[in-house]
């Protein structure tokens, strides 16, 4: 699904910067140029950033859990 029209950036690629080290909405918008142009999207991708950083954290403390009990 397309987030910002303006730049043709997708869900796909925000959560993919996530993945890649991005940690919240500036991030992704430096490093993706997300808003950059009328910025509507914005709204809709902090959500979106929001929502996976936190499922990011909560997989990443359940791995470490895991490894911590073997
Ligand atoms: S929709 Fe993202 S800058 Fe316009």
């Amino acid at each position: 699904m397309l987030v910002c029209i303006c730049n043709r950036i997708s869900d796909k690629d925000i959560r993919s910067a996530i993945h890649e080290g991005a940690s919240g909405i500036g991030d992704v918008c430096a490093d993706l140029g997300l808003g950059s142009c009328c910025g509507k999207c914005v709204p809709f991708a902090k959500n979106l950033v929001d929502e996976t950083v936190s499922q990011l954290q909560i997989s990443n403390n359940f791995h470490l859990a895991r490894e911590l009990k073997a």
